[in-house]
């Protein structure tokens, strides 16, 4: 078993390996008095793995119930957060208990948010099953819900309290999910760790896929290390996000994110060699992305994708800051004004 410590202002452990959900009582025992516990889960995974989760509860002494919703990014809604909320109420949680996380971003966003905002805050484990939430979303405490339109438009910083990593939950995810995790792995190599990115061009990533994990959370908390509400070097992580949320949000999420995150990683490379910001180009991630069965090409004009952007997080009042890669390995923050901005998306889509 790996574990890597997130050194944020009350610092947690994440422990990544086999087997860990069927030791999750124990494990949690060791941070928090055995409780009530409310598990948020999607339908998919709920079914697979809450069985084995509430049967290594009790066995630890805690009690738990289960708020469950139909899987996929339709549901992390304003709805579905106050159904959870609701949920928790008529359970009787009170601020000595728990929230425990089980499945992919969405459940981690959600039941995240959800405990940031009962009883306003009270504390939560994340157990990530995708390999997206694994090397990413299950870290760094940023937990939301989408409005209409607009990717995590509605949250708040709540770090967990815990994070286990189960891997051999990967063993039930389908080919199109363990792309969308490597979309975010690929990111973190670009822009921190060239040995990452180099990994993702080799079997080896998936067959070790615990030392993958392991690594991606390295580079995640040097960024939010000293930066947990993405003020400064935090927004570094956004890379390939600026455009991928846009499309993202413009498919309807027929797109998942791992592929809106390609999608924009590709354009923002495009766009930054083409406007001579950058000294890495496209040409230096598509092969990489599409032996990982991602697409790289942007289905939305420049026009609608730029729209889209604007209406993001990422913009302040008449500039927007993105992330640019200096060259593979490392990254650099932008801050432009609107039309610059707009004839970058043109140059990284067109
Ligand atoms: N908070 C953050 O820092 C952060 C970072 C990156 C992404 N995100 C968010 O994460 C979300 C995307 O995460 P995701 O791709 O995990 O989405 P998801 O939670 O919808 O999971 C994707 C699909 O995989 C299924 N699944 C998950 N684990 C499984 C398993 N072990 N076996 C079988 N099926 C399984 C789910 O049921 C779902 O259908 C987006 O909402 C994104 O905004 C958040």
């Amino acid at each position: 078993m790996k574990t890597v410590v997130i050194p944020t202002g009350k610092p947690y452990e994440v422990l990544i390996g086999r087997g860990l959900i069927g030791r999750a009582g124990q494990e949690i025992a060791r941070v928090h008095a055995p409780c009530r516990v409310c598990v948020v889960s999607d339908s998919r995974v709920s079914a697979l793995y809450f069985f084995s989760l509430e049967a290594a509860l009790k066995a630890a002494g805690f009690e738990s119930r289960l708020f469950t919703f139909p899987e996929g990014e339709a549901s992390k809604t304003l709805q579905t957060f106050g159904e959870a909320e609701a949920f928790l109420f008529a359970s009787g949680l009170t601020r000595s208990d728990l929230v425990v996380t089980l499945g992919g971003g969405v459940a981690g966003d959600l039941g995240g948010f959800a405990a940031a905002c009962y009883q306003r805050g009270i504390p939560f484990v994340q157990i990530p099953t995708s390999l997206l939430c694994a090397v990413d979303a299950s870290v760094g405490g940023k937990t939301a819900v989408d409005l209409p339109g607009g990717k995590n438009m509605v949250g708040a910083f709540h770090q967990p309290i815990l994070v286990l990593c189960d891997t051999a939950a990967f063993s039930t995810l389908d080919e199109k999910r363990w792309a969308d995790g490597a979309a975010e792995s690929v990111k973190h190599g670009l822009i921190r760790d060239t040995a990452l990115f180099e990994r993702m061009s080799s079997p080896l990533w998936r067959e070790d896929v615990d030392s993958t994990v392991e690594m991606n959370l390295e580079v995640k908390k040097s960024f939010v290390c000293g930066d947990e509400t993405d003020r400064g070097k935090r927004q570094l992580l956004n890379f390939g996000h600026t455009v991928g949320h846009a499309v993202e949000s413009l498919s309807g999420f027929s797109l998942s994110h791992g592929q809106a995150v390609a999608i924009g990683m590709a354009a923002e490379m495009r766009a930054a060699r083409r406007m001579g910001m950058s000294a890495a180009g496209e040409n230096d991630v598509i092969p990489v992305l599409r032996s990982l069965g991602l697409p790289t090409e942007c289905p939305f004009g420049y026009r609608e994708v730029v729209e889209a952007a604007l209406g993001d997080k990422k913009r302040a009042g008449n500039t927007i800051t993105f992330a640019v890669l200096d060259r593979i390995g490392q990254a650099r923050l932008e801050k432009t004004d609107l039309d610059t901005f707009a004839e970058y998306v043109r140059l990284g889509v067109e």
